[in-house]
């Protein structure tokens, strides 16, 4: 029996921001598994910023996608057919073959980027996308293991209403952190306080964004978690205490400029205040998934850590679904549901 899959691919590497048009679908046909291979309905797949970057036909650290071809990505997925001993029909997977609906892959291929069973009765199976996957491990990571954040600091986060985000403000208040959020609506910002965000400042709205920060915490901030750069780095350089460490773990502000961003006027404040800033990629730092999930599981469970999330339906949504990391029209995890 022969299967079809719809997929979304890339028409042309889009130029400044990406358009709808840069999108198109394609339909395939997909032959069911034969030896040593899976056939994977996709439920759920991830729409993540880092995608941008393999969208310019240039290899960075992560090959460039193919034109005309289904893009690559977190999804979680059943399996419908099995030529693979250790995976059988029924079985629930993550794999980095989303945007698009079924596939049929060799177990070794998927395993060399990606190949995790899952009890989808345990958690909701997208949370496998979101605190559960790769944006929680990027947020324990880059909050205790980059920024070396200690119980009870005072911490700074930008773009905090998003999937990473939302992740990094939940894991530090639940470490007696003071808190303050950077969000870009008066809903996302209100989300946070009800989370436990002691202070959210919406960046569109805020007239001066260094004075809002210090009037938040007058102390100034131990830890800063990047993830917008731009103004925001400036504001926060501008506020952090002396020996505060920034985690830069993305910069999104600036993924879509056609011309290099001017730097940030105040870097010299690095070297009075003795600050610390290092970037970081999660993928160094898978060896801590198990110990994140040790501490996300009783989180979870006392209702301390929630996904936050934003569902489009249907893979003709995925393209629309990306286009909203950068307008910032969803809130927590963008997601599409597949089925
Ligand atoms: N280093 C790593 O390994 C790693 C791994 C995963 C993610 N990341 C990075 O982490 C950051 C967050 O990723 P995510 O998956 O959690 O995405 P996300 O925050 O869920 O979605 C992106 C958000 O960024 C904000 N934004 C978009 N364009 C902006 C602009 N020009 N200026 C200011 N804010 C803007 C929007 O929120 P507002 O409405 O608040 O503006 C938008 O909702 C990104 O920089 C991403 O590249 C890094």
């Amino acid at each position: 029996m022969t299967l079809t899959s719809r997929n979304m691919c890339l028409k042309h590497y889009p130029k400044g921001m990406p358009v709808s048009d840069d999108f198109q679908m394609t339909t395939t046909e997909i032959a069911p598994a034969g030896d040593g291979e899976i056939t994977v309905r996709n439920h759920w797949m991830s729409v993540d910023p880092y995608m941008r970057g393999r969208m310019t036909g240039i290899k960075t650290y992560i090959a460039p996608f193919e034109l005309g071809q289904p893009m690559e990505g977190g999804a979680v997925g059943e399996i419908i057919h099995s030529g693979h001993p250790d995976f059988k029909v029924g079985d629930w997977v993550v794999s980095m073959l989303g945007w698009r609906e079924v596939f049929t892959a060799s177990v070794e291929n998927l395993q060399k980027m990606l190949l995790q069973k899952i009890d989808p009765a345990l958690i909701p199976p997208q949370a496998f996308l979101g605190v559960a996957g790769m944006p929680g491990l990027t947020a324990y990571a880059g909050l205790y293991k980059v920024a070396e954040f200690k119980p009870g600091e005072t911490v700074l986060v930008s773009g905090a209403a998003g999937a990473v985000g939302s992740t990094v403000c939940q894991l530090a208040k639940a470490d007696g952190a003071r808190v303050v959020g950077i969000a870009g609506t008066d809903d996302k910002c209100k989300w946070l306080e009800s989370h436990g965000v002691d202070v959210a400042i919406n960046y569109k709205t805020t007239k001066n964004l260094t004075e809002s920060l210090m009037k938040a915490a007058p102390d100034g901030f131990d830890v800063y978690f990047e993830n917008v750069g731009g103004e925001m780095l400036e504001a926060a350089l501008n506020t952090m205490k002396m020996f505060g460490r920034i985690a830069a773990c993305g910069m999104i502000s600036q993924y879509n400029n056609a011309e290099p961003a001017p730097g940030p006027s105040n870097l010299v404040m690095i070297v009075g205040k003795s600050l610390r800033l290092q970037g970081f990629i999660v993928s160094n730092y898978q060896e801590f998934a198990l110990e994140y999930f040790a501490k996300l599981g009783p989180l979870m469970a006392e209702g301390k850590l929630v996904q936050h999330e934003t569902v489009l339906n249907g893979i003709e949504n995925a393209g629309e679904a990306f286009l909203r990391l950068f307008s910032g029209d969803k809130q927590g995890k963008m997601l599409v549901k597949l089925t």
